[in-house]
């Protein structure tokens, strides 16, 4: 296990580089398995969930390997379609194996995979969208099994706009021989991301507006490269950081136009952002204004992903601010974690109710998650003395050298792995 020791009241100031996007990296490292050739995923970040995905595609009979931020992938010699119990139980992100296992062999099984600690993360959407590819899908003794190659020619009515449910049925999609329509997708750029990987290996799939995407069927994978989008919710949080501590950075590679909720939200807060081509300058005021109401929705409205860091700088903030969590159903454990800090918070359901106070003091706190451990790092650095954030492997899970990162902008913290 590891932890972060922080001293607090150091304002940032300095330049971060992002890294390539978890969330696209994921489904396209599982699509890699549609294509029977060797691909290079270019910019591809070295996170303990993207490690994880790797060693279940070896474990699928893929070739991978590392070079530098390209990892190399040739799914050609992969030869089983059953994900191992102990490492696919290991991560949720297994689930997305699902879907190309059945578009290249007709065939998937996997266990259950577990929820996490933000809500129960049911895939009940997945399966019912396999089913209506005419999948025979079997959910007994806490596996799934899924049976029979996708049929062309359905249309899918998502319920809710699912990302990873988007992103396993275009991925089971590929091998239909006919058309497969998906009405009410998600559309966070980390799927557009996804499909131009795919369309570069030789499929074809586009949107048609903003609630259809068609893939045709009867496409086969070929050989590609592919550089992954970068980490729009990495821009945030270290924004945040800037933010929190009245400092002074510049995001570099970011792309705005997947980060207009964020900055919106952050200008209401008091930040001055200047955006030159993919750099994202922010200064923090020296105390945040509050965030009158914060809704967190699928894309492109406020993202889930960094509800936790701005509950973070909302605890400092000079008014009452009011969030709600609108995507999943327990994403607030941070709070109890920030009141140990001095935060006065109030959690009803999906709603906090966060009166700023002046100060947090440092605290040791445990990270339950992997935003909602980087949030807990965000307010030890604006705390008075020192924070100690445990468990802090798990934002290993979602942030590439953390602490070195932050260390690299003036912030002091050190990490200590057990
Ligand atoms: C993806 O999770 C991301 N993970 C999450 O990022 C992100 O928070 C989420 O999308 C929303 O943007 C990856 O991409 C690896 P969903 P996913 O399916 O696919 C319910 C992070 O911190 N639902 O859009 O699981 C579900 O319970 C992680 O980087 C069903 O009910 O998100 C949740 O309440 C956390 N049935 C809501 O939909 C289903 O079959 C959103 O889930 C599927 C989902």
């Amino acid at each position: 296990m590891a932890k972060l020791i922080i001293e607090g009241g150091h304002a940032l100031k300095g330049q971060i580089n992002l890294r390539g996007a978890k969330n696209a990296a994921l489904p396209i490292l599982a699509a890699a398995m549609l294509v029977p050739e060797p691909v290079r995923i270019g910019n591809c970040p070295r996170l303990t969930d993207v490690e994880h995905m790797v060693g279940l595609l070896k474990a699928l009979g893929c070739r991978a390997e590392w070079a530098g931020e390209d990892l190399f992938i040739d799914a050609g010699s992969a030869r089983t379609a059953e994900l191992p119990e102990g490492l696919a139980g290991s991560i949720r992100s297994s689930v997305f194996l699902l879907g190309p296992l059945l578009g290249r062999f007709g065939a998937a099984e996997a266990p259950y995979p577990g929820g996490c600690d933000i809500g129960n993360r049911p895939v009940d959407l997945h399966l019912k969208g396999f089913r209506a590819m005419g999948v025979k899908v079997d959910e007994a003794s806490g596996r799934i099994r899924c049976l029979g190659r996708p049929r062309g020619g359905a249309e899918i009515a998502l319920e809710y706009p699912s990302v990873g449910a988007t992103e396993n049925l275009i991925m089971a999609a590929c091998g239909a021989e006919g058309d497969t329509v998906l009405v009410n997708p998600a559309r966070e750029p980390e799927i557009d991301d996804l499909m131009a990987f795919l369309n570069g290996a030789g499929f074809d799939m586009r949107r048609e507006g903003s609630s259809r995407i068609r893939v045709r069927g009867g496409r086969r994978g070929r050989a590609t490269a592919h550089a992954i989008l970068p980490d729009r919710i990495e821009a945030g949080t270290y924004m945040v950081a800037a933010a929190i501590t009245g400092g002074h950075l510049v995001i570099r590679g970011g792309r705005k136009e997947h980060l207009s909720a964020p900055l919106t939200a952050l200008k209401e807060a008091g930040c001055r952002i200047r955006i030159e081509g993919g750099d994202l300058d922010i200064e923090g005021p020296e105390r945040p204004r509050e965030l009158r109401r914060l809704v967190t929705l699928p894309y492109p409205g406020f993202p889930t992903d960094m509800q936790s860091q701005m509950f973070a700088l909302c605890t400092v903030a000079r008014g009452t601010s009011v969030l709600e969590e609108n995507v999943f159903e327990d994403r607030f454990r941070h709070g109890a974690e920030l009141r140990r800090m001095g935060a006065d918070c109030d959690l009803r359901g999906r709603t906090a109710v966060i009166r700023g106070v002046r100060s947090l003091h440092g605290a040791t706190v445990t990270a339950h998650d992997l935003r909602g451990g980087a949030a807990l790092a965000l307010a030890g650095l604006r705390a008075e003395g020192i924070t100690v954030v445990e468990r802090a492997e798990r934002i290993d899970r979602g942030y590439a050298d953390f602490a070195a990162t932050l260390r690299g902008v003036g912030a002091v913290i050190r990490r200590e792995d057990d």
